[in-house]
C-alpha cells in the first residue's frame, strides 16, 4: 500500500514513516523540507499521486488560536482536496483526547481540523491520542530558565511509537468514519513526568506546578469510554530513551 505521511519528518512523523516502511508499505513523506508546503499546496498533487492513504501528523507549535486555526484549517483543506483529486481512499488524522473539553487556542485549530475531516468526502478515521511520553521534554524545551513552570495537567500519557504503529494499523485496516481514542497504561501529572525527565538527565532545574483551568485539572484530558491502551510504561520509556535535553 502507498501511504503519504503529512509531517513525516516530525517527532511522531518519523516513527509513523518507520512503522509503515517496516510493514512493507511504500511511504511518501510530505514536509516543507522535502519540498511540499501544505499551507500553499506547492508540490502536493505530485506527492499524493498513487497514494492509497494519507496519515496527517503535520503540526505547528503555537498557543495562538488564530495561528492554530489558520494552520490546521488550511493544511487540512489542502490535504483533503488534493486527496480527493488523487483518489485517496482513507484520510487518517491524529488529534488529541479531550480536545473538545479543554479550552486552549491550540486545541481550537485541532477542532477545526477534526470538523473538516468529518465534513469532507474522503473516507476517514480520527485517532485522538493522549499526551506523548515525549511531551514533558517538549514543554521543558519551551520554558527556559532554572525553574520550569508547568500547569497542572492530569494525563494518561502514551509512547509516541505506539501511537505511530496504531496510526499505520488504522490506515491499513480502512476507514471507520469515526473518532477513536488511544492512551497509555497509567495516569500521571505532566509536572511529575518533567521532574523524572530532568532527574534522568542529571539536571538541577526545578519544576513548579501551577493551577490550570478547571477542565484540564479535573481530568478533561483523560480518555472516557472505549480506548486502545498502549503497553509501555513511562519509567520503561525513560530508561530506554535519551530524553531530549531542554
Ligand atoms: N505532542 C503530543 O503529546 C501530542 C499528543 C497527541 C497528538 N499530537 C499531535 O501530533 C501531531 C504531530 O505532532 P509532533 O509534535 O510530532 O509535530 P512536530 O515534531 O512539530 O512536526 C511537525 C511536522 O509538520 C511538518 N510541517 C509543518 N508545517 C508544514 C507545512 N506548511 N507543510 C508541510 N509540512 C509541514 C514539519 O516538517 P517541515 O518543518 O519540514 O515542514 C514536521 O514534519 C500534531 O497534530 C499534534 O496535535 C501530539
Amino acid at each position: 500500500m502507498r501511504i503519504a505521511v503529512a509531517g513525516g519528518t516530525g517527532l511522531i512523523g518519523r516513527m509513523v514513516t518507520d512503522a509503515a516502511r517496516s510493514g512493507g508499505h511504500d511511504v511518501v513523506v510530505i514536509s516543507r523540507s522535502g519540498g511540499v508546503d501544505l499551507m500553499t499546496g506547492a508540490g502536493l498533487d505530485d506527492a499524493l499521486r498513487g497514494a492509497d492513504a494519507v496519515i496527517d501528523v503535520a503540526n505547528v507549535t503555537t498557543l495562538s488560536r488564530a495561528e492554530s486555526v489558520a494552520f490546521f484549517g488550511t493544511t487540512t483543506e489542502r490535504l483533503l482536496a488534493a486527496g480527493k483529486r488523487a483518489g485517496v481512499a482513507h484520510h487518517v488524522a491524529l488529534s488529541i483526547v479531550g480536545v473538545d473539553r479543554v479550552e486552549s487556542g491550540y486545541y481550537e485549530g485541532k477542532l477545526r481540523q477534526e470538523e473538516l475531516v468529518k465534513a469532507g468526502t474522503v473516507p476517514w478515521t480520527i485517532l485522538r491520542a493522549t499526551q506523548f511520553f515525549e511531551f514533558a521534554g517538549q514543554i521543558l524545551g519551551r520554558v527556559p530558565g532554572p525553574v520550569a513552570v508547568i500547569p497542572k495537567m492530569r494525563s494518561q500519557p502514551v509512547a509516541a511509537a505506539e501511537v505511530a504503529a496504531e496510526l499505520v494499523r488504522i490506515a491499513v485496516a480502512g476507514p471507520l468514519n469515526r473518532v477513536v481514542e488511544m492512551a497509555g497504561p497509567d495516569r500521571l501529572d505532566i509536572a511529575a513526568m518533567a521532574r523524572e525527565v530532568l532527574r534522568a538527565q542529571g539536571s538541577r532545574r526545578l519544576v513548579l506546578q501551577i493551577p490550570a483551568g478547571r477542565a484540564m485539572a479535573e481530568g478533561g484530558l483523560l480518555p472516557t469510554g472505549e480506548v486502545t491502551l498502549g503497553r509501555m510504561r513511562f519509567a520503561e520509556w525513560l530508561a530506554d530513551t535519551a530524553a531530549p535535553r531542554p
